[in-house]
């Protein structure tokens, strides 16, 4: 008997040492072969995004199908969103930075949504001061990674329940109590926010084929975790006359602190860069993120280290090495024992630096039109 497996990954927990290749198994997504990745760079005019390039992003669902519409003229849209539960973390903004990516090369629309809803219902520590103040806070990072504003529209839930309501209605009477129950695990003592939130994470897939009269389909970046989401979306849209979304999937993206998966909880504050850490504080945070790395110095000159289980190394993939060759170098010095972890950690530390000024200045005029991209009013009566 195949052994069983030891981790879990839902919307609502991700536990456990994740064997992506099997989660993609159990979940039934496409891989992103080499061929997908052709395709795309093809596309997008002879380069590929690191994230994809480098395989963080390597599941998807109809990935092909759309891009054989897009082909044939049939422009699609992005949707991507978060939970604002607190600060981001450099890594909450890999998807956005695909999404960015897309919109540049390919001039499609961007819909974000910021569930302060979700969050209040899914975190009883949350007050719903905190999920509409970080709500926004978040918004302006992500914003900040670069969309055009005249192609960027959010969905901002309690701001913007005018908007998605109507379709919101519709989309709820097609999903029975018994799929979200076995889809997210739901105890009976489970609130019914979350019963129902399901359907408001569905909306903006249908939102602009609903608002336009027409097939319009869409793209979605988002962590593995969210797919269970969207099985439920693609499930029921044909019922209501809606292209199935297709979705991109990426890896959790490991926390610092050697985990699996980041955990922004708790006591798990050293385990990811936030946004709004002060530089010492990402000086400190670094320094103490956990390595492959040897004993000593005169092992790992001799044996070389291990960047697969490096969280460093992560950093530099997902994020900081600025061409493949950058990182070839970093993981070729690594393995060979030639490039030790502080000197190695100090390397990317000033790259970790020079993202977070521009980042700064980036999320200043993110700020003046954050509030007029949030749509509020549905585009027709019902
Ligand atoms: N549920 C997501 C979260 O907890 C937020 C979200 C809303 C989202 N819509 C999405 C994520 C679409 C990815 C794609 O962060």
């Amino acid at each position: 008997m195949p052994a069983p497996d030891d981790f879990t990954v839902t919307p609502y927990e991700v536990k456990g040492r994740i064997d992506y290749a099997r989660l993609r198994e159990l979940f039934g997504t496409q891989e992103v072969t080499d061929e997908l990745r052709a395709r795309l760079r093809r596309l997008a005019g002879g380069d590929l995004h690191p994230l994809i390039a480098r395989g963080t992003y390597y599941s998807h669902r109809d990935l092909a199908h759309l891009l054989d519409r897009y082909e044939r003229g049939h422009p699609f849209f992005l949707y991507s969103g978060r939970g604002p539960s607190g600060p981001l973390h450099v890594s909450h903004l890999a998807a956005f930075d695909l999404c960015r990516w897309f919109q540049e090369r390919l001039h499609v629309p961007m819909y974000i949504q910021i569930t302060d809803d979700e969050k209040f219902w899914a975190r009883a520590g949350l007050s719903r001061e905190e999920t509409v103040r970080w709500g926004m806070e978040n918004l302006y990072d992500i914003l900040a990674v670069g969309f055009d504003p005249a192609r960027t529209r959010v969905f901002f839930d309690s701001k913007s329940i005018g908007a998605l309501y109507p379709l919101a209605i519709r989309v709820a009477r097609k999903i029975p109590y018994s799929t979200v129950k076995a889809v997210f695990g739901f105890e009976p003592s489970q609130n019914i926010g979350l019963v129902f939130y399901t359907a408001l994470q569905t909306v903006p897939c249908f939102w602009p084929s609903w608002a336009e009269d027409r097939e319009v389909p869409c793209l979605i970046p988002c962590g593995i975790d969210q797919d269970p989401h969207f099985r439920v979306t693609r499930d029921i849209a044909e019922g209501l006359g809606y292209p199935k979304p297709a979705l991109l999937h990426s890896q959790m993206i490991p926390g610092l602190l050697g985990d699996q998966a980041m955990s922004t909880t708790g006591s798990a504050a050293d385990n990811a860069l936030f946004l709004n850490d002060p530089p010492k504080v990402v000086d400190r945070k670094v320094k103490n993120a956990f390595t492959g790395g040897r004993a000593t110095v005169e092992e790992q000159r001799r044996l070389g280290a291990n960047p697969d289980i490096c969280s460093v190394f992560a950093l530099w993939k997902t994020r900081f090495a600025e061409s493949d060759q950058r990182l070839a170098e970093v993981e070729r010095g690594c393995r060979s024992g030639s490039l030790l972890c502080g000197e190695c950690k100090l390397s990317v530390l000033e790259r970790i630096h020079a993202f977070y000024a521009t980042h700064a200045a980036a999320r200043e005029k993110a700020k003046e039109w954050a509030e007029s991209a949030i749509v509020t009013a549905a585009p027709k009566p019902v």
